[in-house]
């Protein structure tokens, strides 16, 4: 694949204080706690997950109306194979119920769906089911929903940097093309721009192989609430957040900037 033109915008030329004033457009989430969740009830894991797909039904509903055009929610992750084969076969299954309850929905409110992440490695019927959330919303722009699922940062940089390296032998590229606007265009979220804020739950503070590259310049808030109980105003307060920081991109305040000439 012969590199795209460049959809993130470049770092060096961010505008200091650019989203003081507004924004996150982009909001990416770490969607955890559902286990602990369901321990503190008394109930299986399963469970957990089960609310978790609930309250990420919620969340998805009210972010158009918060500002928000693209969410990027951590689903699975490449390490959560580890996890015992049951719960593994749930989180799939879980997959398949959110499409298929909520597709048709999704659809018609203008929502894209992609699915970030490696298909290797995954049931054919979850990959039927990919292809049928993407392939239904394919013509949809309003809002951008990305699901990472078996998704890990390190392994969307190891096959973006295998898909260079295929265009370098296949003679369409070579090695000093190479920059960091370009490389992002065979990365899984090659579609649309970084991540503005991300969002953990649960108490948690680690980004467990979430968007390495594209977490740049994102804001993180931390929040201790367990997924399945994270609502439309844990959102909110986290966008408050967001609004009260300076994103500076390695440059200075715009107010000390004019002080020094
Ligand atoms: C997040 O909840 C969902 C996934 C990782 C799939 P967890 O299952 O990690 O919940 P905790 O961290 O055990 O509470
Ligand atoms: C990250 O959460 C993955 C998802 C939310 C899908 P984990 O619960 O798997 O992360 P660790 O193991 O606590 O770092
Ligand atoms: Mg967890």
């Amino acid at each position: 694949m012969a590199p795209q033109p460049s959809l993130m915008p470049s770092l060096r030329q961010g505008t200091p204080n650019a989203s003081s004033e507004g924004g996150p457009t982009h909001v990416a989430i770490i969607m955890d706690g559902n286990g602990r969740w369901a321990k503190a009830k008394g109930l299986p894991r399963s469970l957990g997950h089960q609310a978790g797909v609930a309250a990420l039904k919620t969340i998805v509903e009210a972010a158009p109306a918060l500002g928000i055009d693209r969410m990027t929610v951590f689903g699975f992750s490449t390490e959560n194979w580890r996890r015992p084969a049951g719960e593994v076969s749930e989180l799939m299954k879980l997959l398949k119920f959110y499409v298929r309850s909520d597709l048709e929905r999704l659809r018609r409110a203008g929502v894209r769906v992609h699915i970030l992440g490696r298909r290797t490695g995954l049931p054919a019927d979850i990959l039927e089911t990919i292809d049928q959330a993407e392939q239904s919303t394919a013509a949809n722009s309003r809002f951008h929903l990305q699901v990472a699922f078996n998704y890990g940062g390190q392994a969307d940089i190891i096959d973006a940097a295998r898909a260079f390296a295929e265009a370098v032998k296949a003679g369409q590229a070579e090695p000093g093309d190479l920059t960091e606007d370009n490389f992002q265009a065979y990365l899984s979220t090659a579609n649309g721009p970084p991540p503005d804020l991300i969002i953990r739950t649960s108490g948690e503070r680690r980004l467990s192989n979430f968007l390495l590259w594209e977490a740049a310049y994102a804001e993180f808030v931390f929040q201790d609430v367990l997924w399945p109980d994270y609502g439309p105003a844990d959102l909110k307060a986290a966008i408050e957040e967001f609004r009260t920081r300076e994103r500076r991109y390695g440059g200075t305040d715009v107010n000390d900037a004019l002080a020094t000439g």
